[in-house]
Order: structure tokens, then C-alpha cells, then sequence
């Protein structure tokens, strides 16, 4: 390597006059720079500072600033009469060269363990997709949102008392959200529940980890219906879960199966209101077998009402917790799919008997998700425009289910037998033709630009299910679901057989 003088070095700086940042921060930055990195070893001369100051055009003051500087750091020395040197000290700040960093291998602790076990079969999909297109899945439209109002209530709560507003906060939620979530599940989803049964937490995936994590054991059998979320599903799997896939047929979960496969259940996953992701309601009859099998083994039921919300034709059936008269189900609610993702808001509500665990556990170490977003979230349900938000949307989905099936019927038949479709976000349809390969069609519909999704990604056991697509049809306009239809018949077209 060639070796350049001090002054060489020193003299190539570039002082940039048009940066945000002062010339002193700038020469004192590029002369340390070349200290640490053992360009301007310990013992090298510096050129005066009126040297310098001539060389870079720079004023005096400002040259003798950065000498002062460095000095002050002890990255150079003076010596009267005979100029600047680099320190020694420099010597022992640069970076060892030498030190040679291994990169980390797999990190193996219990959970990165029992991940990667699970991985090459189920974490295909490890993040969601966040802008709407065709047929993305689980987005509401936040195009539709009223971000004015929301906006306006943020900044008022900003406004009120320090002591109300910056302190720790109740970790089981903010007494007024709690309070207006148990009213508005009173009025719309029959659900009377105490408000301190009910937990805010940061969205539903929450609320299955810590379930999962404080009811089950490893090892212990959860009934998980198949095809099913798969949010969820990784959740348990991570709480070592021992997971037992059920059929879904027309009535919902198979309560008869799933005694066959595991009586000894501790826990069910169930969506009674929409299955995720097949949209079977889950008949009457069928809420009753469930809630008779849990009861019989003392197992628990997690109820995730993620879209119920949103029912097309009539008011939604009754909640599985509103008929819970033993105790055994948990009930899940967020408002990624009522307001938008980003705000990470949902609410569980706990059995009566398991309460004080769960309080001691919020208080303990869970200490609760931010409190402003509770506060506003509050002030947004209890002035109405949630009430108002959600009849604005359900008109809205509900006229987009209407147009893709529609559109459906024009170009997908012969292609795709599409579920009845009353409610939610999202439509399935099972390939006409059983030989079709789900994820190659899958592979041609991205590079037409579509995103569907394979039922195959929803499965822990794949062989009772016929392949299929599941296609969101809810944050995308009328226009552009027309437009997805058509591309996606031609691309099925290519693979039917
Ligand atoms: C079945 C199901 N439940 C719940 C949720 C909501 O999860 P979160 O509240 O954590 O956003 C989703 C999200 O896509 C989902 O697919």
C-alpha cells in the first residue's frame, strides 16, 4: 500500500457547505475517522492549523476549533514549538483488525428449538401483506377509514392532565376501553360479560400466546380445525403445543372427530362465526357438541371472533362465550379487521374463575400495550363513530362480495367452486378440476400480479382437503376485484385439465 503524507491525507477533505451539519463537525469527523482507521497512525505529524485552514478554505478559528477538539478527545497531542501529533492514546481506540468475529451459528433455546422443528411445514408465511391488491387476505379497507376523526381525537388526548395521560397504566387495559368494548359486545354480539374479564392486549395474536402459554402444558393435545389460521396455529405450536388437526365440514368443526383423534383435548381453537379460512358458520347444534365436550373434560375453547363483525345477510348468530355457561371459553376480539392492523389492539375475556390468574400475570410481567392508543380507541367507540364505522363497512364488503361473485360467475365458472360467501374478508373456492397444483397456480397468479392463497398454507394435515384458493376480496374496489377475476380465470385456465 502506498503511504500518503499527513498533509495528502489531511488536504483531500471535502467540506460541503451545502450540508445541514457545521465545517468544524465536519473536518474534526473526517481527521477521526482517519485516526481510528490507522490511516494517521500514532506519532504522525499534523500540518498547522493554518495550514490546514489555507489548504480546505476554511477559516482559522475554525481549523483551530477542530485541533482543540481532537485534543480535547486526546486523539492528538501538541508539542510546543514543534506542532500536532496523533496520540498514543488513538492507538488503543481503533478497532482491533485483527480480532477476528465469529458470525452466530443457529441460536438454540427452547422456543428457537421447537420453530425450527415446525418451520419446513408450517412457517411458509411469516409476514402478512400489508397494501391492498388483489386477492390479498385479512385487510380492511383503511382507505375507508375516518383518519380525520381519529387524528382529532389524538390530538385531544394529548391535551388532558399529564397525570392521566403519562403515568403506568392499568396492565389489564384502560378502564374506559374495557368499559366500552363490554357495552358494545352487549348490544351487538350478545355478549354480557363482567369488565373484568376482559383484557386489552397487543392484537389477538396475543392473546393465543398467552393463553396457550399460561393453560397448557407441553405436550397437551389442542383440537385445531383443518384448515384453519394460522396465526394461531403457530402460536400453539410454539407453546408446545401437541397439535391435532380436525375436519371442518358445513357445520364447523367436527366435535365427533375430534374425540375419536384426542378425547383427552385441553384446549379447541374455533372461528364459529366465519371458519377460518373455509367461511363455514358453525351450526347451532354443532356450539352445543363443543361446549358439552369441554365441559366433560374440563378443556378450554378459545373463540376467535376475528371478522364477526361482518355478516352480509341478517345479523350474525350469537357468540360461543354467550351460550358458555360453564366457564370453558375465551374469547377473542381485535381490531386489526374493525379499524386497521398497525394499531395492535385486541381483547380477551376470561372465564369468571380464571381472572385473578390472568390479572396476576398482566401485573406481574406483562405490564399492558400503550395506553394512548387505548384512550383514543375509547373516546372513538364511546362518541359512536365506531357504531357508524362499522355499518359504513359492512355496506362496503358487502357490496364487494357482491361484485365478486358476480364477476365469479361470469369468468371463474367451470374453474372454481366458490363457498357461499355471507360474511368476512375473504372467499374460498376449491379447484374444479381436483388435479390442479395449488401451488403452481399460486406461482402464476404472483407473476400475474395477483397474491392468492393456497388452502394447502391454512393445513396441518393435507390429505382430507381438496386443493383450493382462498381469496380476500374486502380492500380492494369493485373495479379492481373485476379486473383480478378475469386475470385469475385466465391463469386457472392455463392449469385446468
Ligand atoms: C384468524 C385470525 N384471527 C385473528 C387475526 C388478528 O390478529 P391480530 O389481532 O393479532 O392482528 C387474524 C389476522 O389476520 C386472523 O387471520
Amino acid at each position: 500500500m502506498v503511504k500518503r503524507s499527513s498533509g495528502e491525507l489531511l488536504f483531500s477533505i471535502t467540506v460541503d457547505r451545502s450540508l445541514g451539519k457545521s465545517i468544524t463537525t465536519q473536518v474534526y469527523g473526517a481527521i477521526r475517522q482517519l485516526i481510528t482507521s490507522g490511516d494517521l497512525p500514532a506519532g504522525k505529524r499534523l500540518p498547522s492549523s493554518r495550514t490546514l485552514a489555507k489548504e480546505l478554505d476554511i477559516s482559522r478559528t475554525t481549523a483551530m476549533a477542530v485541533f482543540e477538539r481532537l485534543t480535547s478527545e486526546g486523539l492528538i497531542v501538541s508539542r510546543t514549538g514543534s506542532g500536532s501529533y496523533v496520540s498514543d492514546f488513538a492507538e488503543t481506540r481503533k478497532p482491533e483488525k485483527s480480532l477476528q468475529v465469529e458470525p452466530a451459528g443457529p441460536v438454540s433455546t427452547k422456543l428457537a428449538d421447537i420453530i425450527t422443528d415446525a418451520s419446513p411445514r408450517f412457517f411458509q408465511r411469516l409476514s402478512h401483506p400489508s397494501r391492498p391488491r388483489a386477492f390479498v387476505t385479512g385487510l380492511p379497507d383503511y382507505y375507508a377509514f375516518p383518519l380525520a376523526v381519529w387524528a382529532r381525537l389524538t390530538a385531544k388526548h394529548w391535551r388532558e392532565a399529564r397525570d392521566e395521560i403519562m403515568g403506568y397504566s392499568d396492565a389489564n387495559g384502560h378502564p374506559r376501553l374495557r368499559s366500552a368494548i363490554a357495552e358494545h359486545l352487549r348490544a351487538n354480539r350478545g355478549l354480557s360479560c363482567d369488565v373484568e374479564q376482559i383484557f386489552i392486549v397487543n392484537g389477538a395474536q396475543q392473546a393465543f400466546d398467552l393463553v396457550g402459554r399460561v393453560l397448557l402444558n407441553p405436550g397437551d393435545p389442542v383440537w385445531f380445525e383443518n384448515p384453519g389460521a394460522i396465526g394461531a396455529r403457530n402460536s400453539l405450536i410454539a407453546c408446545g403445543a401437541r397439535m391435532v388437526p380436525v375436519p371442518v365440514d358445513t357445520e364447523g368443526i367436527s366435535v365427533e372427530s375430534g374425540l375419536r383423534l384426542a378425547p383427552d383435548f385441553r384446549l379447541a381453537f374455533v372461528t364459529p362465526s366465519h371458519q377460518h379460512p373455509t367461511g363455514v358458520e358453525m351450526s347451532l347444534a354443532r356450539r352445543s357438541e363443543l361446549l358439552e365436550a369441554a365441559n366433560r373434560n374440563s378443556a378450554w375453547i378459545i373463540e376467535d371472533d376475528y371478522d364477526g363483525e361482518f355478516r352480509y345477510d341478517g345479523r350474525p348468530l350469537p357468540t360461543l362465550k354467550s351460550g358458555d355457561a360453564g366457564e370453558r371459553v375465551i374469547y377473542v376480539g381485535t381490531f386489526s379487521k374493525t379499524m386497521f392492523p398497525a394499531l395492535r389492539l385486541g381483547f380477551y375475556i376470561a372465564p369468571k374463575p380464571l381472572v385473578p390468574v390472568f390479572q396476576r400475570i398482566s401485573g406481574a410481567f406483562l405490564q399492558g400495550v400503550p395506553s394512548s392508543i387505548q384512550a383514543v380507541l375509547a373516546a372513538f367507540i364511546e362518541e359512536g363513530h365506531f357504531a357508524t364505522h362499522l355499518r359504513r363497512m359492512r355496506e362496503i364488503y358487502a357490496e364487494r362480495h357482491a361484485a365478486f361473485h358476480a364477476s365469479a360467475a361470469r369468468h371463474l365458472d367451470g374453474l372454481l367452486k366458490l363457498n357461499r360467501s355471507v360474511a368476512g374478508f375473504h372467499v374460498f373456492g376449491k379447484f374444479a378440476s381436483p388435479s390442479m397444483d395449488e401451488d403452481r397456480v399460486s406461482a402464476d397468479a404472483t407473476d400475474a400480479g395477483l397474491v392468492v392463497s393456497p388452502i394447502g398454507r391454512f393445513c396441518i394435515d393435507r390429505r382430507e382437503v381438496e386443493p383450493g384458493l382462498v381469496l380476500g376480496v374486502s380492500a380492494i374496489d369493485e373495479r379492481a376485484i373485476g379486473k383480478g377475476v378475469e386475470t385469475l380465470a385466465r391463469v386457472l385456465e392455463r392449469h385446468h385439465t
